[in-house]
């Protein structure tokens, strides 16, 4: 595992945008802080010292993939089941927030990086709050030490790098379907109402399923609409 560590820089994964010809597939870049974290939407994503900040540099296999947020959803499985072993009870709120008790301590951002019309890389960005004492207010945050899990960043780190790995090989070999059924355990939300944000248009229904492709399938009443992206609301 080849990990690039800073003290504090403006964020994780506009370091491997900005360097991305020079890094390496699988290389990851960590940061004690963040001056600029950026979070999904543009948002800001508060990064004091006492969470973990880091983003992972895929660049193969990538061709492999039906779609590039998959990558995202593969993320939000290794680092739930990381945050299980510590003893949380995690669960994941499609397609990729990690929770616990109903409120937020993981977020991913996964960005595209393209050569003219290639893809060159994806960069997956991750923010994990483990006992900073700032915590964006915009949705319900909770730490891991909030939770009474007392974490080593390191030792989190190579633990969610490993599940990540272990399931992108799967996923290379037998596409999303082959962790379909890990995904959906994890999925707290199945068979229940759920209210969606899908780009403007607000989205009611039942979580139905996941399908083949990790997209959410929703009832509308006899209806079932396949959802790409979205975020669900708390
Ligand atoms: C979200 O909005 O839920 C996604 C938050 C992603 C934050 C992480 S922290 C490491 C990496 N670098 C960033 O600037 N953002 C991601």
């Amino acid at each position: 595992m080849n990990v690039i560590s800073f003290d504090i820089i403006p964020s994780t994964n506009g370091y491997c945008a900005r360097n991305i010809s020079s890094l390496a597939h699988g290389d990851i870049v960590t940061a004690r802080r963040q001056s600029a974290g950026r979070g999904r939407k543009s948002r800001k994503w508060s990064s004091e010292e006492g969470g973990l900040y880091f983003s992972l540099v895929l660049k193969e296999g990538l061709s492999l993939l039906k779609s590039p947020g998959t990558l995202t959803q593969l993320m939000a499985l290794a680092v739930c089941k990381a945050a299980r072993r510590a003893g949380a009870g995690a669960y994941i709120k499609w397609p990729n927030d990690v929770l616990a008790q109903g409120r937020k301590f993981c977020g991913i951002l996964s960005e595209a990086v393209f050569d003219g019309q290639n893809l060159k890389a994806v960069i997956v960005g991750v923010g994990i709050n483990l006992s900073q004492k700032e915590l964006d207010s915009d949705k319900p945050a909770v730490t891991l030490a909030e939770l009474g899990i007392e974490a080593d960043a390191e030792d989190l780190l190579k633990e969610i790098v490993d599940n990540f790995n272990f399931n992108f090989e799967l996923l290379k070999r037998e596409g999303f379907e082959a962790l379909r059924d890990c995904y959906k355990e994890a999925f707290l939300y199945l068979g229940k109402p759920v209210t969606l944000r899908v780009f403007d248009e607000t989205v009611e229904g039942i979580a139905e399923d996941i399908d083949a492709e990790g997209r959410l399938i929703l009832r509308q009443g006899e209806k079932l609409r396949v959802i790409n992206i979205g975020d669900m609301d708390f």
